[in-house]
């Protein structure tokens, strides 16, 4: 795992959405994990500005996110599949069909989780996987836990996941308590991940890393297993990491 430095939030977002476009340009019909959450916005954003400005062509990627709240349509507007649409797809070439978010709608765990998993591994696996990361360490949902769950699961979310995706819905009662999300597995088997953080409300989340043990109740930890993973940052997100243990920052 490599921790990379960045001045400010629109320098991770612009790193990040470079080596998103040279993956596509590598494999025109790559398979994109995409995240959702205020982080990848920038990211987007950037995407969209290449498709517009040095035509980026979407046209034969796919993309699998990496959850969606158990309960909520693809039509509510607190979606993760509304989000990606409004944020992400229908500014760009894509495929409405090319791109998955699992099923919130489906009532049967078991069934919704493993159709998830089958059409990734139809698909070919993972070829870049984006990450944004929660404040307790979650990734996807993959809430802090005694173990990691390998598989595409349902979940329970913790209160404080809760707290803070609030902020997205009306009230905090609206926010669905499950989710489903792909698992440690699918993450880990990406061929390339990509983690991005940003401000100073996530900088005691990234300090966490500088304790290098892989420790499911950091569970973004187990990336430092990972052969190509990267961790984009910015100053803020990074200003005590940079402190405890600087030489985890490859460019500092
Ligand atoms: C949600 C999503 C995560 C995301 C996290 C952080 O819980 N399930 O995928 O990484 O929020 O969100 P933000 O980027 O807004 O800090």
């Amino acid at each position: 795992m490599k921790i990379i430095y960045t001045e400010n939030y629109e320098v991770m977002s612009a790193v990040t959405a470079q080596l998103i476009a040279a993956q596509i340009y590598r494999k025109p019909d790559c398979v994109l994990g995409l995240a959702t959450g205020s982080t990848p916005l920038g990211t987007y954003a950037e995407l969209i500005r290449m498709h517009r400005s040095q035509n980026l062509n979407f046209s034969k990627v796919r993309t699998v996110n990496l959850d969606e709240y158990k309960g909520l349509s693809p039509d509510s507007d607190q979606s993760y599949a509304y989000f990606m649409r409004e944020n992400f797809f229908r500014h760009i070439n894509i495929r409405p069909e090319n791109t998955h978010v699992p099923n919130g709608l489906n009532p049967d765990e078991d069934a919704a989780c493993s159709c998830y998993e089958r059409l990734i591994d139809d698909l070919g696996g993972i070829d870049l996987q984006l990450l944004g990361i929660g404040h307790n360490g979650h990734i996807g949902f993959n809430e802090p836990d005694d173990t990691f769950i390998m598989d595409t699961h349902a979940e329970s979310l913790t209160e404080k996941t809760v707290r803070m995706n609030a902020r997205f819905f009306e009230r905090i009662e609206d926010v669905p308590t499950r989710a489903y999300t792909m698992g440690i597995g699918q993450i880990m088997a990406a061929k390339t991940v990509i983690l991005i953080a940003n401000g100073a409300d996530k900088a005691e989340t990234m300090a966490r890393f500088a304790e290098r043990t892989i420790d499911p109740h950091f569970q973004g930890s187990i990336l430092h297993a990972h052969r190509n993973a990267y961790v984009i940052a910015d100053k803020a997100a990074l200003s005590i990491l940079i402190k405890q243990a600087p030489q985890l920052i490859s460019n500092r």
